[in-house]
């Protein structure tokens, strides 16, 4: 299984018909279309490219998405705190475009910092790295940082890394816990 099929069904697991979503790196909007297929009720679909926008709503055709050009350390202001089942991000570059245009660690941090408050208690910020190139690999590390020093109470927090494939890109995964459920971890951590 690769790094984007175990994301497919770590979303698909947390998704209920009716939730919003946020796609915040849409490139040629694979993933938005995947999004699109769990029945949301809301779903902003962001790139900082319009040829990305333009390739998403292609992909999408008769779905409503609120396609978004901008970075993504803005997010809508319509979107209130508490309200999003899942935020994705398959940071990089857009395939088969320019590749200097790519994520960046600063404002992949910021809009992953803003993305903690938007999370419903159970819903989930999965973020694709790819340390493959030298901007992913800075990115990779800064995330790692932060999301480790998340607290444990509110986060659940684990990162998947495919050893056996040197570069290979990893699935970074921010679980706000809920309310109802107890960390998991609580008494076999100190
Ligand atoms: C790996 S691609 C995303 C692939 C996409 N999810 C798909 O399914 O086709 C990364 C995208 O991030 C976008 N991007 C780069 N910097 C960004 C930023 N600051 N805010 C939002 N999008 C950004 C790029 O334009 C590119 O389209």
């Amino acid at each position: 299984m690769n790094h984007l099929e175990c994301a497919h069904i770590l979303w698909k697991q947390v998704v209920q018909p009716g939730d919003t979503l946020v796609d915040a790196t849409c490139g040629n909007g694979h993933d938005t279309f995947f999004l699109s297929k769990l029945q949301p009720a809301r779903l902003y679909a962001i790139d900082i490219q319009s040829t990305a926008l333009e390739a998403t709503r292609k992909r999408l055709e008769l779905s409503e998405v609120h396609l978004i050009q901008g970075c993504h350390s803005h997010f809508p202001k319509e979107i209130a705190p508490e309200t999003v089942k899942l935020i994705v991000y398959n940071l990089g570059y857009l395939p088969g475009g320019n590749k200097s245009i790519t994520t960046c660690s600063n404002t992949s941090l910021e809009s992953i910092q803003k993305a903690l408050s938007l999370i419903l208690p159970g819903g989930l910020i999965s973020i694709t790295c790819y340390p493959g190139h030298e901007e992913g690999a800075k990115e990779e590390e800064l995330l790692l940082k932060f999301a480790a020093e998340l607290d444990k109470e509110l986060w659940c927090v684990t990162h998947q890394r495919w050893i056996n494939r040197r570069k290979a890109p990893s699935l970074l995964l921010l679980q706000k816990i809920s309310r109802q459920t107890e960390p998991h971890n609580r008494e076999s951590d100190g």
